[in-house]
């Protein structure tokens, strides 16, 4: 336990928590994107999906049971990645006190200044998204059960479509900036993967975007419509 304890407080640590909640927060975001696909198959298939998730694991565990695990997993994983974001941002901070270079420090504060704007972003946006679309707290026409008509209702507002789609932006940027992070590390010990970095942290940025700009614009362009 004080092992443990001692790693954390290192920065060393702290990266390391950051890269596996990154991981686990990385790998929901492309399993939600291609569920969110299944919008294109349909409302049966879409809400059959939801229905899925629901009772996932049932009878062996309660109804919701897989559901409410996922949720407190991402839960945690959000909060010892933006706790550790916070206070490896302090450290530097503290440290650039004593010497600061400026010249030599602008291009990673710029990439760390994107990181640090852009989780607050992603996460005021998820806070909106359950409200919209999980509670229907902030939808104009919320029907419990009914995913798909409560999605393209949802975009069918040209503005709350675009606010999805700067956020699914800054999703990828902040994705694309991690990823990098994350392959350097794994670069040290594998040369190989040095060389592929970029291209991997953007073709999976990439796809992401795509994946979850298909639906709004789906919407917009009258591609997804109520049955
Ligand atoms: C265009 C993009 C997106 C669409 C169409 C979409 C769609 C949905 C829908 C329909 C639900 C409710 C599912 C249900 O109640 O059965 C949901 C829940 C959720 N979404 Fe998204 N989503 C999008 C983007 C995102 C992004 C970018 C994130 C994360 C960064 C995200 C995170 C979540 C979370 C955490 C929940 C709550 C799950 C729960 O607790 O039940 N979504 N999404």
């Amino acid at each position: 336990m004080r092992q443990a304890l001692t790693l954390y407080r290192s920065s060393v640590g702290k990266k390391a928590l950051m890269a596996v909640s990154g991981i686990l927060l990385a790998g929901f975001v492309l399993a939600h994107m291609l569920g969110n696909l299944k919008m294109f198959q349909g409302p049966e298939a879409m809400d059959g999906y939801a229905v899925f998730l629901k009772e996932l694991g049932y009878p062996v565990l309660p109804e919701y049971g897989v559901l409410w695990i996922a949720r407190i997993a991402l839960l945690a994983a959000v909060g010892i990645h933006a706790l550790a974001a916070f206070q490896l941002w302090q450290k530097s901070r503290a440290a650039r006190g004593a010497a600061y270079r400026k010249e030599d420090s602008q291009v990673f504060s710029y990439a760390s200044r994107t990181m640090r704007w852009g989780g607050v972003i992603i996460l005021l946006f998820v806070v909106y998204h359950i409200l919209h679309f999980t509670t229907g707290t902030v939808h104009s026409d919320f029907e419990y059960a009914s995913v798909y008509r409560n999605v393209v209702i949802g975009f069918q507002s040209v503005p709350v479509s675009l606010f999805y789609l700067v956020a699914v932006g800054a999703l990828a940027l902040h994705l694309y900036h991690g990823l990098w992070s994350v392959f350097s590390t794994l670069g040290v010990q594998n040369p190989k993967v040095t060389r592929i970095r970029r291209p991997l942290a953007a073709g999976l940025s990439i796809l992401l975007f795509v994946g979850y700009a298909a639906v709004p614009v789906g919407v917009m362009a009258g591609i997804l419509t109520l049955p």
